[in-house]
C-alpha cells in the first residue's frame, strides 16, 4: 500500500477520555463527590435526558476489556485523567487506597499492552469539598491541588511519562463563572478572572512540584488547551482588532503564561483599564515565569469567527469579553450537520504554525479532535456504525497536521476524542464521539468502522 501521508517515526496514535466521563462507579470504591455528582443531584434537569455521571461507560470495572480493544485498534497511546475526588476523596488529606489500586492496575495494564498512558490531573472535576470552600476562587484550593499533583507524581510517576496538569482550563471559567453551563453557575467577570488566574497559578505550582520531584529527564509535563483560532471577518482594522482581543481572552490567557511564563501585556492592559484585574500575590508571577511547560496538548474542534461590534456595549452592563467583538457566521462554512459545529480542518495547521512561530515550537500533541454525532444509531448497518463522516473528518485534519509537520512544526501525536461513547458534562449521551460504540444499558462495546480505519493509519504510521 502506498502511504501518501507518512508521519514521523514514533508518532503517538490513540484516543482521549476523562475520568468522570468513562469510569462510572461515581459513588463507589471510596470515591468522594465532585461537583458533577453534586450538581446532578441538585438539578438533574440541567442534564440531557436527566442522565448523570453515575454509570457512564463503566471503565472502572471493564478497563481490561477496553484496553484489549485499544490494542486491537492499533493504539500505541491513550489519554486518561485521574479523578482527584477518587484519589483524595476530600480534595486534601487521606488518599483512597482503592483508587491507588485502580489507577495502578490501569497504568500497568496499558503498559503491558504496549500503550503509553498520557495522564491529565484535572478534567473539570473539582472535589465537592474543595468547591464548598470556594473552588478556584480560594487560594487554599490552589495549594490543595499542588499537593494532589505531587501525590499523583509520587504514586504513578515511575511509569507515567507524560503528565498534563489541566484539560481546557478555560472551560470551567467560561461554564462556571461567565456563561452558566457548569456548576457553580456564577456569572461575574471579576470572579471569572480570579478563577482563571488561580488555575494558571495552580498549573504553575504543579509544574514546580513536578520539577522538585522529577529526576528522570524522560518524564515531561504540560497542559492541555483548547486552542480555538479566532478568524476575523475581514482584514478591516476593526475586525482584526476584534479577533485579536478574542484571541487574548480565549487562547492567550492560558497559552502565554503556560508556555512563555507571562501574560500578554495587551490583555493585562484591557483588564486594568476596566478594573477587572485579579488579585496577584507577591512571588506568583516569578513562579509562573520559572515553571513553564515541556509539552503542550492541543484540543481542536472548531474555529471562532469574529467581527467588530456593530453596537457599542451599554457601559452600565456587566463587563464581558463580548464587549469587544461579535460572533460571525461565515457564509459557506462547512458544518457538522450532526452536532452543529463548524468543521475547518486548516485550523489545526494554523494553530501549529502559530506555536512554531510564536511559542518556541513547543513539543505538542493533538490531545483531542473529534466529531460529535447525535442519534448515531441511525448509521447502524449489519451491527456496526458506518461512520464514514468521522473517517473523512479525521483524514481532513490529519492532512493539515501532516503539512504542518513537513513545515517543521513539532507535533508528536494525534488523539481522537474519544475512545468510546461516553457521558459528557451537561450533554450526557447526546453527542457520540467514540471509535467504539457503547450500549449504555448492556455495556456492550462494538468498534465502529472508523476504529478499523484508524487501526490501519496507526499500523502504517500514515494513510
Ligand atoms: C471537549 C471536552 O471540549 O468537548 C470533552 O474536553 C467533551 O470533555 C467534548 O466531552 C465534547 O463535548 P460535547 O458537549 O459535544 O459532548
Amino acid at each position: 500500500m502506498t502511504v501518501q501521508y507518512k508521519f514521523p517515526e514514533g508518532f503517538w496514535w490513540g484516543s482521549a477520555t476523562s475520568a468522570t466521563q468513562i469510569e462510572g462507579a461515581a459513588n463507589e470504591a471510596g470515591k468522594g463527590k465532585n461537583i458533577w455528582d453534586h450538581w446532578y443531584e441538585a438539578e438533574p434537569n440541567r442534564f440531557f435526558n436527566n442522565v448523570g455521571p453515575e454509570t457512564t461507560s463503566n471503565f472502572y470495572y471493564q478497563y481490561k476489556e477496553d484496553i484489549q480493544l485499544m490494542k486491537e485498534i492499533g493504539h500505541n497511546s491513550f489519554r486518561l485523567s485521574i479523578s482527584w475526588s477518587r484519589l483524595i476523596p476530600n480534595g486534601r488529606g487521606e488518599v483512597n487506597p482503592e483508587a491507588v489500586t485502580f489507577y495502578n492496575n490501569v497504568i500497568d495494564e496499558l503498559l503491558a499492552n504496549g500503550i503509553e498512558p498520557f495522564v491529565t490531573l484535572y478534567h473539570f472535576d473539582m472535589p465537592l469539598e474543595m468547591q464548598n470552600i470556594g473552588g478556584w476562587e480560594n487560594r487554599e484550593v490552589v495549594d490543595a491541588y499542588q499537593a494532589y499533583a505531587l501525590q499523583a507524581f509520587q504514586l504513578f510517576g515511575d511509569r507515567v511519562k507524560k503528565w498534563f496538569t489541566f484539560n481546557e482550563p478555560i472551560v470551567p471559567v467560561e461554564g462556571g463563572y461567565l456563561y452558566d453551563f457548569h456548576y457553580p453557575n456564577i456569572v461575574d467577570f471579576k470572579k471569572a478572572a480570579q478563577v482563571a488566574y488561580h488555575t494558571v497559578l495552580a498549573h504553575a505550582k504543579a509544574v514546580q512540584a513536578f520539577r522538585g520531584w522529577n529526576k528522570d529527564g524522560d518524564t515531561k509535563i504540560g497542559i492541555v488547551l483548547n486552542l480555538t483560532p479566532s478568524y476575523p471577518r475581514s482584514q478591516n482594522p476593526f475586525d482584526l482588532k476584534a479577533a485579536n482581543i478574542c484571541d487574548l481572552f480565549f487562547n492567550r490567557s492560558f497559552l502565554d503564561p503556560a508556555v512563555l511564563g507571562e501574560y500578554p501585556e495587551e490583555l493585562v492592559e484591557i483588564l486594568r483599564e476596566h478594573g477587572q484585574l485579579p488579585n496577584v500575590e507577591q512571588g506568583d508571577l516569578e513562579l509562573m515565569k520559572e515553571n513553564t511547560v515541556d509539552i503542550l496538548g492541543v484540543n481542536y474542534y472548531q474555529p471562532r469567527r469574529v467581527k467588530a461590534k456593530e453596537h457599542l456595549p451599554n457601559p452600565y452592563s456587566p463587563f464581558m469579553p463580548e464587549w469587544f467583538f461579535d460572533s460571525y457566521e461565515m457564509p459557506g462554512r462547512k458544518m457538522n450537520p450532526y452536532r452543529g459545529w463548524e468543521i475547518y480542518e486548516k485550523g489545526i495547521y494554523d494553530i501549529m504554525v502559530n506555536l512554531k512561530e510564536n511559542y518556541g515550537n513547543v513539543e505538542s500533541f493533538i490531545s483531542e479532535n473529534g466529531m460529535g454525532v447525535q442519534d448515531e444509531e441511525r448509521f447502524l448497518q449489519d451491527g456496526q456504525i458506518q461512520d464514514d463522516y468521522r473517517i473523512e473528518f479525521i483524514e481532513g485534519h490529519l492532512q493539515w497536521l501532516h503539512k504542518s509537520i513537513e513545515e517543521g512544526c513539532n507535533v508528536k501525536g494525534y488523539h481522537l476524542w474519544t475512545f468510546m461513547d461516553n457521558w459528557s458534562w451537561s450533554n450526557a449521551y447526546k453527542n457520540r464521539y467514540g471509535f467504539i460504540s457503547v450500549d449504555i444499558k448492556t455495556q456492550q462495546r462494538t468498534p465502529k468502522k472508523s476504529a478499523y480505519w484508524f487501526k490501519n493509519v496507526a499500523t502504517n504510521n500514515g494513510f
